[in-house]
């Protein structure tokens, strides 16, 4: 087994950090290559894309780098038959939608349990594509599935937010853990039943979970500058995971009003959320989970949620209303400066030596 120091070295990666996978949009094969080709690890959010979604984006990152890159999946959950919420959220979409036509489409929508078959597919898409490394969150696969994705070749990560979900996703095999503090933006991997009033921030987390296992920790959640980088390091991690900071890269593909509220509303603060996907989420507080949170509603789980409000959050893109889109951000968004990645990856390595020759 290689050394923990040498983790990243065996991985053909330089510098300890990775561009957290952002789904939907987010993270395009611009993003992905550009972190790899700076010596960082750029990773592909591919939960919400199809199985040829996903061969065509690999394909591109490809085309652009020959650096080390990973794709990241969502694993599918069983989901309770939730007919009433569905009805009763619908009922209130609808009437917060500004017109018919976004009424009609709110009507249309049928949310369903994410397909096993797509995932299977889309694991098959990836395994076939040879990817050097393979990211996961929202669950723990069976051995076996683990093992058969490194049998393909690739380094298998698996999210927690506990120091229990790292235990369990080394025992099922992975090859490394990203511990996900509760500073971070996005969904949460949360896949073990637990009290939401004990989340566990950065700080604390990575240096029970990098005593826990013996396999390497990816530290995510809140790292914005060098001294964030050294810190977690300090504590235990490996590298670190970093998305907000990402977000506002020029090769990101957030929204550009998205973009403009994470470098704008810096004192709205983030909250977590289950208002647009059903799945606790960290994003920048924003009318829509305001007027979700003064409902009362249940809210149905995800996926059901997510596809429930996504006529809504398509609707707002498409007007540039940040104020109904998911915002996704981590607690530290308000010290994001838009550069290109590669200046950025380049900025976070000087700082981080910055930081250390102080230390010395
Ligand atoms: C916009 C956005 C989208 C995200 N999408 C994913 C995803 O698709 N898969 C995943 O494992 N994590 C995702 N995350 C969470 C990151 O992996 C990571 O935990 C988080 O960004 C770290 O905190 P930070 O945002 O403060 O850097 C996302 C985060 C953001 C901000």
């Amino acid at each position: 087994m290689t050394s923990k120091s040498d983790w990243l070295k065996s991985l053909g990666v330089r510098y300890p950090i990775f561009c957290a996978p952002m789904a939907g949009g987010p993270s395009t094969p611009e993003l992905v290559a550009a972190v790899s080709d700076a010596g960082g690890l750029g990773f592909l959010g591919a939960g919400y894309l199809s199985p040829d979604e996903t061969r065509r984006a690999i394909r591109r990152v490809r085309v652009l780098t020959q650096a080390p890159f990973g794709v990241n999946v969502f694993i599918p959950e069983t989901v309770a038959d939730e007919r009433d919420a569905v009805i009763a959220m619908k009922a209130w979409l609808r009437e917060q939608a500004r017109d018919d036509a976004l009424k009609a489409e709110i009507d249309a929508v049928h949310p369903h349990p994410t397909s096993a078959e797509t995932f299977a597919e889309q694991m098959q898409v990836i395994l076939e594509e040879q990817v050097p490394v393979i990211s996961f969150t929202f669950g723990c696969p069976e051995p076996d599935i683990i093992a058969k994705w490194k049998a393909a070749g690739a380094c298998v990560m698996g999210t927690a937010t506990t120091p229990d979900e790292a235990a369990a996703l080394e025992q099922v095999g992975c090859d490394a853990v990203v511990a996900q503090g509760y500073e971070a933006g996005g969904h949460r991997g949360t896949f073990l039943a637990m009290d939401e009033t004990r989340l566990i921030g950065t700080m604390a987390l990575v240096p029970q979970v990098a005593d826990r296992v013996r396999v390497p920790v990816i530290a995510a959640g809140g790292v914005m500058d060098g001294r964030g980088l050294v810190a977690c390091l300090a504590l235990g991690a490996q590298a670190v995971q970093m998305g907000t900071y990402f977000l506002a890269a020029a090769e990101s593909g957030a929204n550009p009003a998205y973009k403009k509220a994470l470098l704008e509303w810096r004192d709205r603060g983030t909250i977590l959320t289950r208002s647009f996907s059903g799945k606790l989420a960290r994003g920048i507080r924003n009318d829509f989970i305001e007027a979700m949170a003064r409902s009362g509603l249940d809210i149905p789980p995800y996926p059901l949620q997510n596809a429930l409000t996504q006529p809504i959050r398509r609707a707002a893109a498409a007007t540039g209303d940040a104020e109904h889109m998911s915002l996704w951000a981590g607690q530290g968004y308000a010290m994001a400066k838009p550069m290109p990645a590669r200046d950025l990856v380049r900025t976070l390595v000087e700082e981080m030596e910055r930081v250390k020759s102080l230390l010395c």
